[in-house]
Protein backbone atom coordinates (compact mmCIF):
# COMPACT_ATOMS: atom_id res chain seq x y z
CA UNK A 1 0.00 0.00 0.00
CA UNK A 2 2.73 2.57 1.02
CA UNK A 3 4.10 2.32 -2.29
CA UNK A 4 0.92 3.68 -3.87
CA UNK A 5 0.08 7.31 -4.32
CA UNK A 6 -2.65 9.01 -2.15
CA UNK A 7 -5.92 9.02 -4.21
CA UNK A 8 -9.13 7.30 -4.47
CA UNK A 9 -7.73 4.02 -5.94
CA UNK A 10 -5.15 3.69 -3.53
CA UNK A 11 -8.31 2.00 -1.82
CA UNK A 12 -9.42 0.18 -4.36
CA UNK A 13 -9.45 -3.38 -2.76
CA UNK A 14 -12.31 -1.17 -0.42
CA UNK A 15 -13.87 -0.63 -3.27
CA UNK A 16 -16.59 -1.94 -4.91
CA UNK A 17 -15.54 -1.47 -8.75
CA UNK A 18 -13.45 -4.83 -10.85
CA UNK A 19 -11.67 -3.50 -13.84
CA UNK A 20 -10.58 -0.43 -15.07
CA UNK A 21 -11.82 2.44 -13.46
CA UNK A 22 -13.01 5.76 -15.22
CA UNK A 23 -10.63 7.56 -13.87
CA UNK A 24 -8.91 11.28 -13.41
CA UNK A 25 -6.65 10.64 -10.85
CA UNK A 26 -9.09 12.31 -7.96
CA UNK A 27 -8.36 12.34 -4.47
CA UNK A 28 -4.84 13.04 -3.24
CA UNK A 29 -5.79 16.34 -1.91
CA UNK A 30 -3.89 18.61 0.40
CA UNK A 31 -3.89 18.44 4.05
CA UNK A 32 -3.26 22.19 5.45
CA UNK A 33 -2.04 22.75 8.76
CA UNK A 34 -4.49 26.07 9.78
CA UNK A 35 -1.58 27.50 11.90
CA UNK A 36 -2.68 31.07 12.19
CA UNK A 37 -6.32 30.41 12.57
CA UNK A 38 -5.64 27.53 14.40
CA UNK A 39 -3.59 30.28 17.01
CA UNK A 40 -6.47 32.58 16.78
CA UNK A 41 -8.86 29.85 17.70
CA UNK A 42 -6.46 28.60 20.65
CA UNK A 43 -7.04 25.08 18.51
CA UNK A 44 -3.08 24.41 18.01
CA UNK A 45 -3.88 20.93 15.89
CA UNK A 46 -6.57 22.08 13.50
CA UNK A 47 -6.20 20.88 9.85
CA UNK A 48 -7.83 21.81 6.27
CA UNK A 49 -8.43 18.43 3.78
CA UNK A 50 -8.71 20.90 0.61
CA UNK A 51 -10.89 18.59 -1.52
CA UNK A 52 -11.26 22.12 -3.79
CA UNK A 53 -8.09 20.11 -5.21
CA UNK A 54 -10.50 17.75 -7.19
CA UNK A 55 -10.13 17.44 -10.88
CA UNK A 56 -13.38 19.30 -10.95
CA UNK A 57 -12.74 21.40 -8.07
CA UNK A 58 -15.01 19.42 -5.28
CA UNK A 59 -14.97 16.18 -3.35
CA UNK A 60 -17.70 14.87 -5.50
CA UNK A 61 -15.09 13.53 -7.81
CA UNK A 62 -14.48 10.70 -5.01
CA UNK A 63 -18.09 9.87 -5.82
CA UNK A 64 -18.32 10.28 -9.09
CA UNK A 65 -15.22 8.21 -9.88
CA UNK A 66 -16.73 5.07 -8.40
CA UNK A 67 -20.19 5.87 -9.29
CA UNK A 68 -19.45 6.41 -13.36
CA UNK A 69 -17.43 3.10 -12.90
CA UNK A 70 -20.40 1.03 -11.61
CA UNK A 71 -22.31 2.87 -14.12
CA UNK A 72 -20.31 1.24 -17.14
CA UNK A 73 -20.02 -2.15 -14.85
CA UNK A 74 -23.74 -1.95 -15.19
CA UNK A 75 -23.95 -1.80 -18.70
CA UNK A 76 -25.70 1.60 -18.27
CA UNK A 77 -26.30 3.64 -20.80
CA UNK A 78 -26.43 7.39 -19.44
CA UNK A 79 -27.10 8.88 -16.28
CA UNK A 80 -27.98 11.70 -14.34
CA UNK A 81 -28.52 13.85 -10.92
CA UNK A 82 -29.86 17.22 -9.33
CA UNK A 83 -27.64 19.34 -7.76
CA UNK A 84 -26.64 21.89 -6.05
CA UNK A 85 -23.97 22.54 -8.63
CA UNK A 86 -20.82 20.46 -7.61
CA UNK A 87 -22.20 17.04 -8.26
CA UNK A 88 -23.45 18.23 -11.68
CA UNK A 89 -20.04 19.61 -12.64
CA UNK A 90 -18.67 16.26 -11.23
CA UNK A 91 -21.14 14.03 -13.20
CA UNK A 92 -20.53 16.41 -16.37
CA UNK A 93 -16.74 16.05 -16.50
CA UNK A 94 -16.85 12.28 -15.43
CA UNK A 95 -19.54 10.94 -18.30
CA UNK A 96 -17.70 13.29 -20.40
CA UNK A 97 -14.38 10.74 -19.61
CA UNK A 98 -16.42 7.30 -19.71
CA UNK A 99 -17.97 8.61 -23.03
CA UNK A 100 -21.49 8.15 -22.33
CA UNK A 101 -24.51 11.19 -22.00
CA UNK A 102 -25.50 12.70 -18.93
CA UNK A 103 -28.79 14.72 -17.66
CA UNK A 104 -28.56 17.53 -14.95
CA UNK A 105 -31.47 19.42 -12.82
CA UNK A 106 -30.33 22.23 -10.97
CA UNK A 107 -32.54 24.49 -9.15
CA UNK A 108 -33.26 27.52 -11.19
CA UNK A 109 -31.30 31.04 -10.45
CA UNK A 110 -29.57 28.83 -7.53
CA UNK A 111 -26.49 27.38 -8.59
CA UNK A 112 -22.85 29.07 -8.50
CA UNK A 113 -22.08 30.42 -12.11
CA UNK A 114 -18.77 27.94 -12.47
CA UNK A 115 -20.21 25.20 -11.20
CA UNK A 116 -23.08 25.51 -14.73
CA UNK A 117 -19.94 27.00 -16.82
CA UNK A 118 -18.56 23.47 -15.65
CA UNK A 119 -21.67 21.34 -16.73
CA UNK A 120 -22.41 22.95 -19.63
CA UNK A 121 -18.89 23.05 -21.27
CA UNK A 122 -18.30 19.04 -20.33
CA UNK A 123 -21.52 18.74 -22.26
CA UNK A 124 -24.23 17.70 -20.05
CA UNK A 125 -27.76 18.27 -20.91
CA UNK A 126 -28.46 20.83 -18.07
CA UNK A 127 -32.02 21.60 -17.00
CA UNK A 128 -33.10 24.39 -14.38
CA UNK A 129 -36.07 23.69 -12.67
CA UNK A 130 -38.34 26.61 -11.48
CA UNK A 131 -38.12 25.04 -7.95
CA UNK A 132 -35.63 23.95 -4.76
CA UNK A 133 -32.94 21.38 -4.83
CA UNK A 134 -35.12 18.38 -2.97
CA UNK A 135 -37.79 18.98 -5.93
CA UNK A 136 -35.05 18.10 -8.26
CA UNK A 137 -33.81 14.93 -6.91
CA UNK A 138 -37.77 14.09 -6.67
CA UNK A 139 -37.76 14.63 -10.09
CA UNK A 140 -34.79 13.17 -11.35
CA UNK A 141 -35.57 10.35 -9.28
CA UNK A 142 -39.07 9.32 -10.95
CA UNK A 143 -37.24 10.35 -14.26
CA UNK A 144 -34.45 7.42 -13.81
CA UNK A 145 -37.08 4.99 -12.75
CA UNK A 146 -39.30 5.76 -15.74
CA UNK A 147 -36.67 5.89 -18.37
CA UNK A 148 -33.50 3.70 -16.88
CA UNK A 149 -31.37 6.56 -16.79
CA UNK A 150 -28.45 5.87 -13.69
CA UNK A 151 -28.82 8.45 -10.73
CA UNK A 152 -25.85 9.50 -9.52
CA UNK A 153 -26.83 11.31 -6.17
CA UNK A 154 -25.72 10.50 -3.34
CA UNK A 155 -28.67 7.91 -2.86
CA UNK A 156 -26.67 5.58 -5.14
CA UNK A 157 -24.61 4.07 -2.90
CA UNK A 158 -21.70 3.54 -4.72
CA UNK A 159 -21.45 7.25 -4.90
CA UNK A 160 -20.37 6.87 -0.86
CA UNK A 161 -18.22 4.41 -1.47
CA UNK A 162 -15.81 7.07 -3.09
CA UNK A 163 -16.35 9.87 -0.96
CA UNK A 164 -15.12 7.42 1.98
CA UNK A 165 -12.25 7.75 1.07
CA UNK A 166 -11.36 11.13 2.23
CA UNK A 167 -11.57 9.33 5.46
CA UNK A 168 -9.04 7.06 4.54
CA UNK A 169 -6.38 9.86 3.45
CA UNK A 170 -6.86 11.40 6.53
CA UNK A 171 -5.64 9.00 8.46
CA UNK A 172 -2.85 8.07 6.07
CA UNK A 173 -1.68 11.82 6.15
CA UNK A 174 -1.74 12.23 10.00
CA UNK A 175 -0.38 8.78 10.42
CA UNK A 176 -3.17 8.37 12.67
CA UNK A 177 -7.03 8.73 13.83
CA UNK A 178 -7.87 12.44 14.24
CA UNK A 179 -9.81 13.50 17.39
CA UNK A 180 -13.22 15.54 14.97
CA UNK A 181 -13.71 15.53 11.78
CA UNK A 182 -15.81 18.30 10.80
CA UNK A 183 -17.93 18.56 7.52
CA UNK A 184 -20.37 20.69 6.30
CA UNK A 185 -23.56 18.88 5.89
CA UNK A 186 -26.11 19.40 3.13
CA UNK A 187 -27.59 15.78 1.40
CA UNK A 188 -25.66 14.44 4.47
CA UNK A 189 -23.80 11.98 1.81
CA UNK A 190 -20.30 13.19 2.81
CA UNK A 191 -20.60 13.02 6.35
CA UNK A 192 -22.19 9.36 6.03
CA UNK A 193 -19.46 8.33 3.89
CA UNK A 194 -16.39 9.17 6.01
CA UNK A 195 -18.21 7.81 8.44
CA UNK A 196 -18.39 4.05 7.17
CA UNK A 197 -15.51 4.66 5.91
CA UNK A 198 -13.32 5.09 9.48
CA UNK A 199 -16.04 2.03 10.74
CA UNK A 200 -14.15 0.35 7.97
CA UNK A 201 -11.23 0.62 8.81
CA UNK A 202 -11.70 0.27 12.33
CA UNK A 203 -13.38 -3.17 11.79
CA UNK A 204 -10.40 -4.31 9.40
CA UNK A 205 -8.08 -3.23 12.27
CA UNK A 206 -6.07 -0.93 10.35
CA UNK A 207 -7.28 2.02 13.40
CA UNK A 208 -8.82 1.77 17.04
CA UNK A 209 -11.12 4.51 17.91
CA UNK A 210 -13.04 7.03 15.11
CA UNK A 211 -13.49 10.25 15.92
CA UNK A 212 -16.02 12.37 16.69
CA UNK A 213 -18.06 12.78 13.42
CA UNK A 214 -19.19 17.17 13.43
CA UNK A 215 -21.71 18.30 10.90
CA UNK A 216 -21.77 22.18 10.46
CA UNK A 217 -25.13 23.32 8.78
CA UNK A 218 -25.81 26.64 7.54
CA UNK A 219 -28.58 28.63 9.58
CA UNK A 220 -31.37 28.71 7.01
CA UNK A 221 -31.03 25.38 6.19
CA UNK A 222 -30.44 22.79 9.55
CA UNK A 223 -32.78 20.46 9.69
CA UNK A 224 -29.94 17.70 10.95
CA UNK A 225 -28.83 20.16 13.56
CA UNK A 226 -32.28 20.71 14.80
CA UNK A 227 -32.51 16.75 14.90
CA UNK A 228 -29.41 16.46 17.14
CA UNK A 229 -29.72 19.16 19.47
CA UNK A 230 -33.92 18.49 20.00
CA UNK A 231 -32.81 14.48 20.36
CA UNK A 232 -35.58 13.78 17.38
CA UNK A 233 -35.62 10.08 16.02
CA UNK A 234 -35.09 11.55 12.63
CA UNK A 235 -34.67 14.42 11.03
CA UNK A 236 -37.51 17.19 10.50
CA UNK A 237 -37.96 18.28 6.22
CA UNK A 238 -37.45 22.13 5.76
CA UNK A 239 -39.39 23.22 3.40
CA UNK A 240 -37.57 26.42 2.17
CA UNK A 241 -34.33 26.22 3.09
CA UNK A 242 -32.28 29.52 2.13
CA UNK A 243 -28.49 30.35 2.78
CA UNK A 244 -25.34 32.13 0.80
CA UNK A 245 -23.80 28.73 0.50
CA UNK A 246 -26.28 27.77 -2.27
CA UNK A 247 -23.94 24.16 -2.46
CA UNK A 248 -25.72 23.11 0.93
CA UNK A 249 -29.28 24.50 0.32
CA UNK A 250 -31.20 21.35 1.04
CA UNK A 251 -34.33 21.32 3.48
CA UNK A 252 -34.84 17.78 2.92
CA UNK A 253 -31.58 15.29 2.97
CA UNK A 254 -31.73 11.81 1.88
CA UNK A 255 -28.70 10.91 3.79
CA UNK A 256 -29.61 12.24 7.13
CA UNK A 257 -30.70 8.95 9.26
CA UNK A 258 -26.87 7.80 8.28
CA UNK A 259 -26.15 11.26 9.17
CA UNK A 260 -27.62 11.15 13.11
CA UNK A 261 -26.52 7.72 13.56
CA UNK A 262 -22.40 8.96 12.43
CA UNK A 263 -22.48 12.03 14.88
CA UNK A 264 -24.72 10.31 17.45
CA UNK A 265 -22.15 6.87 17.84
CA UNK A 266 -19.21 8.84 17.76
CA UNK A 267 -20.23 11.43 20.20
CA UNK A 268 -20.34 13.68 17.63
CA UNK A 269 -21.90 17.81 17.42
CA UNK A 270 -23.70 19.24 14.84
CA UNK A 271 -24.05 23.13 14.91
CA UNK A 272 -25.27 25.67 12.54
CA UNK A 273 -23.45 28.70 11.75
CA UNK A 274 -24.97 32.18 10.32
CA UNK A 275 -24.07 33.25 6.38
CA UNK A 276 -21.94 36.10 7.70
CA UNK A 277 -19.89 33.42 9.85
CA UNK A 278 -19.68 31.04 6.72
CA UNK A 279 -18.61 34.18 4.55
CA UNK A 280 -16.56 35.37 7.66
CA UNK A 281 -14.30 32.19 7.11
CA UNK A 282 -14.00 32.13 4.06
CA UNK A 283 -12.72 35.61 3.71
CA UNK A 284 -10.12 34.25 7.06
CA UNK A 285 -9.23 31.30 5.08
CA UNK A 286 -7.98 33.21 1.86
CA UNK A 287 -6.63 35.84 3.86
CA UNK A 288 -4.64 34.14 6.69
CA UNK A 289 -4.53 30.49 4.96
CA UNK A 290 -4.03 30.76 1.47
CA UNK A 291 -6.89 28.96 0.91
CA UNK A 292 -9.48 29.36 -1.15
CA UNK A 293 -12.59 27.92 -0.91
CA UNK A 294 -16.23 28.53 -1.61
CA UNK A 295 -18.60 29.18 0.94
CA UNK A 296 -20.04 25.82 1.77
CA UNK A 297 -16.95 24.76 2.57
CA UNK A 298 -16.26 27.53 5.01
CA UNK A 299 -18.69 26.36 6.83
CA UNK A 300 -16.98 23.41 9.00
CA UNK A 301 -14.35 26.08 9.81
CA UNK A 302 -16.92 28.42 11.14
CA UNK A 303 -18.08 25.76 12.75
CA UNK A 304 -15.70 24.92 14.85
CA UNK A 305 -14.47 28.62 15.51
CA UNK A 306 -18.44 28.75 16.92
CA UNK A 307 -18.10 25.22 19.21
CA UNK A 308 -14.80 26.51 20.58
CA UNK A 309 -16.27 29.95 21.45
CA UNK A 310 -19.36 28.01 22.99
CA UNK A 311 -16.62 26.03 24.97
CA UNK A 312 -18.22 23.08 23.20
CA UNK A 313 -14.96 21.28 22.28
CA UNK A 314 -11.40 20.31 24.09
CA UNK A 315 -9.29 22.58 22.14
CA UNK A 316 -6.19 20.54 22.26
CA UNK A 317 -8.39 18.09 20.09
CA UNK A 318 -6.88 17.03 16.68
CA UNK A 319 -9.14 18.28 14.23
CA UNK A 320 -9.75 17.78 10.40
CA UNK A 321 -11.66 20.12 8.53
CA UNK A 322 -13.00 19.08 5.19
CA UNK A 323 -13.12 22.17 3.29
CA UNK A 324 -15.54 20.40 0.07
CA UNK A 325 -15.07 22.84 -2.61
CA UNK A 326 -12.97 25.66 -4.41
CA UNK A 327 -13.09 29.29 -4.26
CA UNK A 328 -13.61 29.37 -7.88
CA UNK A 329 -16.70 27.75 -8.40
CA UNK A 330 -18.64 30.98 -6.80
CA UNK A 331 -16.86 34.25 -7.97
CA UNK A 332 -20.42 36.40 -8.07
CA UNK A 333 -19.74 35.63 -3.98
CA UNK A 334 -16.67 36.99 -3.55
CA UNK A 335 -16.71 40.06 -5.85
CA UNK A 336 -20.08 41.26 -3.83
CA UNK A 337 -17.69 40.89 -0.85
CA UNK A 338 -14.29 42.27 -1.89
CA UNK A 339 -13.33 45.93 -3.10
CA UNK A 340 -13.20 46.35 -6.65
CA UNK A 341 -10.06 46.93 -8.78
CA UNK A 342 -9.30 50.16 -8.98
CA UNK A 343 -8.91 51.68 -12.28
CA UNK A 344 -6.59 54.31 -13.13
CA UNK A 345 -5.11 55.93 -16.10
CA UNK A 346 -1.87 53.90 -17.67
CA UNK A 347 0.95 56.29 -15.84
CA UNK A 348 3.25 55.92 -12.88
CA UNK A 349 1.72 59.45 -11.04
CA UNK A 350 -1.52 57.67 -11.05
CA UNK A 351 -0.02 54.40 -9.89
CA UNK A 352 1.98 55.80 -6.98
CA UNK A 353 -1.15 57.94 -6.08
CA UNK A 354 -3.60 54.51 -5.81
CA UNK A 355 -1.14 53.27 -3.69
CA UNK A 356 -0.61 56.00 -1.74
CA UNK A 357 3.07 56.43 -2.31
N1 LIG B 1 -19.91 21.29 0.31
C1 LIG B 1 -20.09 21.47 -1.01
C2 LIG B 1 -19.18 22.39 -1.72
C3 LIG B 1 -21.13 20.77 -1.67
O1 LIG B 1 -21.28 20.96 -2.97
C4 LIG B 1 -21.97 19.93 -0.93
C5 LIG B 1 -23.08 19.22 -1.59
C6 LIG B 1 -21.74 19.78 0.44
C7 LIG B 1 -20.70 20.47 1.02
C8 LIG B 1 -22.57 18.91 1.30
O2 LIG B 1 -22.33 17.56 1.07
O3 LIG B 1 -24.60 16.85 0.43
O4 LIG B 1 -22.84 15.20 1.05
O5 LIG B 1 -23.85 16.66 2.78
N2 LIG B 1 -23.43 19.39 -2.77
C9 LIG B 1 -24.43 18.62 -3.49
C10 LIG B 1 -24.45 18.98 -4.96
C11 LIG B 1 -25.75 18.57 -2.87
O6 LIG B 1 -25.48 18.81 -5.63
O7 LIG B 1 -23.43 19.42 -5.46
P1 LIG B 1 -23.47 16.49 1.35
Amino acid sequence: WDKRPLGVWRYKELLPVHGEPVTLQEGGTQMYHLKRLGEEMGIPHLYAKHEGMNPSGSFKDRGMTVGVSMALQLGKKSVACASTGNTSASLAVYAAKAGIPAVVLLPAGKVAVGKVAQALMHGAKVISIRGNFDRALEMVHDLCLSHGLYLLNSINPYRLEGQKTIGFEAVDQLGGVPDRFVLPVGNAGNISAVYKGLLELQELGFIDRLPMMTGIQAAGSSPVVRAVRENLPEVVPEMQPETVATAIRIGAPVNAEKALTAIRKTGGLAESVTDEEILRMQRDLARKEGIGVEPASAASVAGIRKLAEMGMIDRDERIVCVVTGHLLKDPDTVIKQCEPPTEIDANLPSLLSALHL
